[in-house]
């Protein structure tokens, strides 16, 4: 019988994280700060801890895992790569497409790879308490369930309308004792002066960024510190374990060369986790195609400008050298929720920007029309993000076919869907449609960038 999943011992998981940085062909531009300065690691201790800051500004290529994070993750880690051989088959395609299974994790996605490092190097600084932002409540349920291990407290602060109509996801959060309240809250001045402008909106990630940096900063004990789940070096370092895994895996399928890699980038974090120890090899010379995908109603990577921007609404944290839509921007109210923010990995930008990466879009339609698709010939129902890539795999995947090529295509299976089925039910009745971003609205959220320092 042929092989379907390829899998490693857990004594055979990756004991250090890649760290692209060390590698790129130019030093990415520095964080800066409201002066207009490159951010000191020593400003960013009121909001981190110090061993993540450290590595959010190494330029060291690998750094250890401890043993502690190794533990946990073993929990659902070494995660499978599969090869998509029904797909391959429905599709008739030369192509052997394989795919690294992150939905096997507790909550469900790539997101605790990060979440337990975060959790532990708070827990090894004194740190009593994470407070957090999340969209759909991937994030958010990540870090309860990261922090319920490690003994912290977790507060999540949840865009409202996630909050209000994805019940599920905050129930997980409070299963592994998170405190997760509705963004905008009154709990702070950022959420009271949005409430105070428009008491009925539906929130953003980017104000619930602002929310979540407010109350870890303000708060009296100094126990309590922030966490993002995407976007910064550190994170995206974090996630390399899962590219590191599939090239083990990709030996034991007896494959010497991948032609394809593909990941979904919302803020980049399961893109790069998968990809960036690929890139180090088209770095070093390989030829491989290497796609970031994104929706088009938030195209991010395929049409916004390489700019300095913030991170929040609020304007809170540093400038970070990004593409970006603009930290004002309140994405169309797509079912992909972890695809809806304005910017991306300063990583990920720079590796853009150095042709490194070839950034896809694709409309929201298409999308779950590959979704279903998936779910009707490998079983595992994807979510929303995830179908994504599977898009633009089957579209490589018939490329290969056209071109009558044995292309290797690897995407990251980056979590299922089973939160997510009212997406399902409006894509069934007919309810969804497409929010291809007209230029003119990214003429007008970007124009906020104009009083901002450019990034070339
Ligand atoms: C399943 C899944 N995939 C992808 C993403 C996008 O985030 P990132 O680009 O950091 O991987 C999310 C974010 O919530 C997610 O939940």
């Amino acid at each position: 019988m042929d092989a379907t999943k390829f899998m490693l011992d857990e004594k055979d998981m990756p004991r250090q994280w890649y760290n692209l940085a060390a590698d790129l062909p130019t030093p990415p531009l520095p964080p800066l700060g409201p002066d207009g300065n490159p951010v000191s690691p020593d400003m960013l201790t009121p909001i981190f801890p110090m061993g993540l800051i450290e590595q959010e500004v190494s330029q060291e290529r690998w750094i250890d895992i401890p043993e502690k994070i190794l533990e946990i993750l073993s929990l659902w880690r070494p995660a499978p790569l599969y090869r998509a051989r029904r797909l391959e088959k429905l599709l008739k395609t030369p192509a052997r497409i394989y795919y690294k299974h992150e939905g096997n994790s507790p909550p469900g996605s790539h997101k605790p790879n990060t979440a337990v490092a975060q959790a532990y190097y708070n827990k090894e600084a004194g740190i009593e308490r994470i407070t957090t932002e999340t969209g759909a409540g991937q994030w958010g349920s990540a870090l309860s369930f990261a922090c319920s291990l490690l003994d912290l407290e977790c507060k999540v602060f949840m865009v409202r309308i996630s909050f209000d109509q994805k019940p599920f996801r905050r129930l997980m959060m409070q299963a592994w004792g998170g405190v997760c309240v509705p963004s905008p809250s009154e709990e702070t001045q950022a959420g009271r002066a949005i409430l105070a402008e428009n008491p009925d909106t539906p929130g953003s990630l980017g104000i619930a960024i602002s929310e979540a940096i407010e109350a870890a900063v303000t708060d009296k004990t100094g126990k309590t510190r922030y966490s993002l789940g995407s976007v910064l070096n550190h994170v995206m370092l974090h996630q390399t374990i899962i590219g590191l895994e599939a090239k083990k895996q990709l030996e034991l399928a007896g494959e010497k060369k991948v032609d394809v890699v593909i990941g979904c980038a919302g803020g980049g974090s399961n893109f790069a986790g998968l990809a960036f120890p690929f890139v180090a090899d088209k770095i070093n010379g390989a030829e491989i195609d290497i796609l970031p995908v994104e929706p088009t109603s938030c195209p991010t990577l395929t049409r916004a400008p390489f700019h300095y921007d913030f991170g929040d609404t609020a304007e809170t944290t540093p400038l970070l050298p990004m593409y970006t839509l603009g930290h004002k921007f309140v994405p169309p109210p797509i079912h992909a929720g972890g695809l809806r923010y304005h910017g991306i990995s300063p990583l990920v930008s720079h590796a853009v920007k150095h042709g490194l990466l070839t950034p896809k879009a694709y409309d929201q339609l298409d999308c779950y029309e590959a979704a279903v698709l998936w779910s009707r010939t490998e079983g595992f129902i994807p979510a929303p993000e995830t179908s994504h890539a599977i898009a633009a795999a089957i579209e490589e995947a018939n490329k290969a076919k056209e071109e009558g090529k044995e292309k290797v295509i690897v995407f990251n299976w980056s979590g299922h869907g089973l939160m997510d089925l009212t997406g399902y039910d409006a894509y069934f009745s007919g309810k969804l449609i497409n929010y291809p971003l007209p230029e003119e609205e990214i003429e007008k959220s970007t124009a906020v960038l104009k009083n901002l320092p450019k990034a070339d």
